[in-house]
């Protein structure tokens, strides 16, 4: 998560600045520097990606965040009163102690193990936690549109807390999250969207202010595993970074979304339903389509300066199909993540780097970085490649 780098002597100034936008993280605490000399203030997903003056004098630091030690020992506490002294010795390891918040909601992931607890961490959660109303737990991202299986596990109404046949007007799981300063609609069961990939984002955004400065000019942005357009979101924000969108996903619901996500952001009228991949505007080609076929198509082949490819388990093999995307006038970009097991990095290295077209001169050779554990053997890692302009 991002932390602000303060030095000790201004840390009361910056915090009052903080505050006053309430971009402070509730769920986790302010800790010392290494060295001693600063202090790393915590922000708030929801912090604007460009902080206004005087906060934007400090280094961003990208670090895991500290949990707020009073919200953390209250989780216990109710836990160990719920489950007990002994089961919470002999199942230490795993209870879930982090979680992900959409809102007003929160997702966990119970591990087998502790499956019998359920109710007891849903009610754990909700005493720790006082302004969410529902409490899933979490099955995993599943199948070719990576949504998520659900399941709600304790909700509350005022001071009511239900566990079982918690009351439908509880369970909606549509709800608008607010990230890097912009508002989003989502909705976890019937669309993908992770809260954990905003630094990802911030990074993309950081490269494409790179090749805007390389191309001297805004940017067209091609990104067909769009999702509910939370990567476009960060991009289309900044002032005079892009120039023209294509925003495509195979999944209708996340294509609904995003339609109501971009009517949001573009102040312009959307379709409010899910339709085929269409020219709205000038700039926007939006619509459910497969990111595959995209290429056959002469409307969309070639014209983009950065292409996003947010597919893990599938990058490598749709490469190929993607690459046809990029304006090859010019250096471009392609920034994609993949899913690989640790032991294999160095091959899927390899395989990107002879499927991809020539590198730009003056670029680093694209290559692997392990972004984090995906399961105990397999990593999520991200890549970004400057392709060379196209020399006939
Ligand atoms: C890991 S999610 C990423 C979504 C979004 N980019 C984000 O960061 O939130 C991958 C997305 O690819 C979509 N998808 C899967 N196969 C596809 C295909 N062949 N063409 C287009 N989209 C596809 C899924 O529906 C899903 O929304």
């Amino acid at each position: 998560m991002r932390h602000l780098l303060v030095p000790n002597r201004k840390v009361q100034a910056a915090l009052t600045e903080i505050t006053k936008h309430d971009w402070l993280s509730k769920e986790h605490r302010i800790f010392s520097s290494e060295d001693g000399n600063n202090r790393l203030i915590p922000l708030s997903f929801s912090a604007d990606a460009n902080l206004p003056e005087p906060l934007c004098n400090f280094e961003i630091v990208f670090s895991e965040g500290k949990p707020n030690e009073i919200i953390d020992t209250d989780w216990w506490n109710h836990l160990e009163n719920l489950v007990g002294e002994e089961a919470l010795i002999q199942h230490k390891e795993a209870w879930p102690s982090s979680h992900e918040f959409f809102a007003d909601m929160m997702i966990v992931r119970i591990d087998d193990s502790i499956e019998k607890y359920t109710s007891e961490i849903a009610r754990a959660k909700l005493l720790s936690h006082p302004f969410i109303r529902l409490v899933l737990s979490d099955g995993g991202v599943l199948g070719e549109l990576r949504i998520r299986g659900l399941k709600p596990i304790g909700a509350r109404k005022d001071t009511e807390l239900y566990f079982e046949n918690i009351p439908s007007e509880l369970t909606k799981t549509k709800v608008s999250v607010k990230e890097s300063g912009r508002y989003i609609s989502c909705d976890p069961q019937l669309a993908y969207y992770s809260t954990k990939l905003q630094t990802e984002r911030l990074e993309t955004l950081r490269f494409a202010k790179e090749l805007r400065k390389d191309l001297n000019r805004p940017l067209a942005v091609c990104d067909p595993f769009c999702g509910v357009g939370p990567a476009l979101s960060t991009l289309i924000a900044e002032e005079d970074l892009v120039e023209r969108i294509l925003a495509s996903d195979l999944n209708a619901a996340a294509v609904e979304l995003l339609f109501e996500n971009l009517q949001r952001w573009d102040k312009r009228e959307y379709p409010t339903e899910s339709k085929p991949i269409e020219q709205y505007y000038d700039d926007r080609i939006v619509g459910q389509a497969d990111a595959t076929k995209l290429s056959g198509n002469s409307k969309y082949s070639g014209k983009w300066d950065l292409v996003l490819v947010n597919l893990p388990h599938r990058t490598i093999e749709f490469l190929p199909k993607i690459i046809p995307l990029l304006n090859r006038n010019n250096i471009s970009l392609i920034r994609g993540r993949v899913i690989v097991a640790e032991s294999d990095i160095k091959y899927a290295n390899e395989q990107i780097n002879q499927i991809l077209p020539p590198i730009a001169s003056g670029k680093p050779k694209p290559q692997l970085k392990i972004k984090r554990d995906y399961s105990s053997t397999l990593r999520l890692c991200s890549f970004e490649a400057w392709i060379d302009k196209e020399f006939n």
